[in-house]
Formats: C-alpha cells, sequence, structure tokens
C-alpha cells in the first residue's frame, strides 16, 4: 500500500507502489502457497495472471478468485489456461467459464464453505492478495492467521481509493488486534508482518 494507505488511485485503476525487491518478495511468496485468490473486483481492474513468471502449469499455484455473480469477462487472463483455476461463484450463478474449475458455495456466498470447498481439493494454504473488499472479509471470517504489508513511498490520497482491507469496517474498539512480528526495510518502502491475536 502507498504511504497513505491506498492500494489502488482514486479511479480505483492500479497503481505501481512496489519496488523491484517488493515484486520479487511477491514472486517468491506465491511459491509458497497453494494457491493465490483476488475477489473478482480485482479481476475486473487488473486482469492479473497470478502466476510466477518461468513457472510451469504446475509449478504455479491455483489461482483461485471470488465471484459470487459470474462477473469475470471472459477473456480475463486468470483463466488463460497458463495455470490452473478455481472460481469461486454463489449456488446460483450458472456462468460456465472454459477450462476452470467451478465451485458453488451457497445463495448467498458463504466464504466458510468456500474454504472447505478448497481443502477438499488438497489447497491447504492461500495467499490473499485483494482487493480490499476480499481481504476484509476474510478478517471478518477470522480467517486470517497472518498479514503482510508492504508500505511504498508514495501518497495516493482520495476519499475513495481502495485500501487493504476496505468493507463496511468495524465500529470503534471492534476492529481486528494484530501482533506486529516483524519490520524490515526493503528497497524505498518498509515490510511490515503482522499475526492475528
Ligand atoms: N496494491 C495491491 O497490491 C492490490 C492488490 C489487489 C487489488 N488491488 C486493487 O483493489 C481494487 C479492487 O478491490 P475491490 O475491493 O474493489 O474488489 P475485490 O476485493 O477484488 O473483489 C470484491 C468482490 O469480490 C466478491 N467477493 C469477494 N469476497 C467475497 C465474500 N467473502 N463474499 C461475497 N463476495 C465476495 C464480491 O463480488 P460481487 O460484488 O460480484 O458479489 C465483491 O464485490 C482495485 O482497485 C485493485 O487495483 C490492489
Amino acid at each position: 500500500m502507498s504511504a497513505d494507505g491506498k492500494i489502488a488511485g482514486s479511479d480505483r485503476t492500479q497503481v505501481r507502489i512496489s519496488g523491484e525487491e517488493d515484486m520479487a518478495r511477491v514472486k517468491e511468496l506465491r511459491r509458497k502457497y497453494d494457491a493465490v485468490l483476488v475477489g473478482v473486483g480485482t479481476v475486473v481492474a487488473d486482469d492479473p495472471h497470478l502466476t510466477i513468471k518461468g513457472a510451469s502449469y504446475d509449478e504455479n499455484p491455483v489461482r483461485v478468485v471470488i465471484d459470487p455473480h459470474g462477473r469475470m469477462p471472459a477473456g480475463s487472463q486468470v483463466i488463460d489456461g497458463r495455470a490452473p483455476t478455481v472460481i469461486l461463484t454463489d449456488s446460483s450463478c450458472d456462468t460456465i467459464w472454459n477450462n476452470v474449475n467451478t465451485v458453488r458455495c451457497g445463495t448467498p456466498f458463504d466464504l466458510v464453505r468456500a474454504m472447505e470447498a478448497l481443502s477438499e481439493l488438497g489447497i491447504e494454504n492461500v495467499l490473499v492478495e485483494g482487493g480490499g473488499a476480499t481481504i476484509a472479509s476474510f478478517f471478518e471470517h477470522g480467517l486470517v492467521d497472518r498479514y503482510t504489508v508492504f508500505v511504498g513511498a508514495m501518497i495516493i490520497g482520495g476519499r475513495d481509493s481502495p485500501t487493504p482491507a476496505d468493507g463496511d469496517g468495524w465500529i470503534a474498539g471492534k476492529g481486528v488486534p494484530l501482533k506486529l512480528k516483524s519490520a524490515e526495510i526493503l528497497g524505498n518502502g518498509v515490510l511490515m508482518t503482522y499475526e492475528v491475536r
């Protein structure tokens, strides 16, 4: 995120906040997880491929998209066949995508059931990369073990710019308590790692 706590521009489009060192860190981090997950808002805004450069189909983590209502465009890179992809939808969604495993997860969409479905597919750990609404929903459901954030040297500003935990938020005193495990300078920014208390 930026030094003022934003993860994209006020027009909700992608901003390069990370330097080379942090980009390399994220690449290595993806290797350590069975799956990399984003919400459909990130697919629509950024069209990420969520693969590791140079990795084969089997070496890549499974790409997972939470898309309850089937909003993901058919030409999205995340379903380009370069790595396995799982789409988690609401049970009422009848959208069909080619080359993906689509799992219907209740109506309304049930995040805990969705994580159980991933476990049944052999996925035991998930790196949630964003966006803000998705990360907030994982915190709301008590599904976060570790929260890692790189703070880059830039101000983005804007009351509507996305932040790492959007959604409805928590009223004063009800936020999620964290324990800082480490803080290190990485290029022109700081990498902070927290555990949920
Ligand atoms: N700087 C970074 O590292 C970074 C990383 C990722 C994203 N971003 C930025 O984040 C922004 C996108 O974030 P966003 O908050 O708008 O979208 P998002 O979190 O990517 O996706 C949110 C959507 O996903 C579905 N969803 C996710 N979790 C759900 C849950 N638990 N239950 C039900 N539905 C769920 C809902 O879709 P429906 O509305 O269809 O129900 C929801 O509206 C973009 O601006 C992008 O550039 C930045």
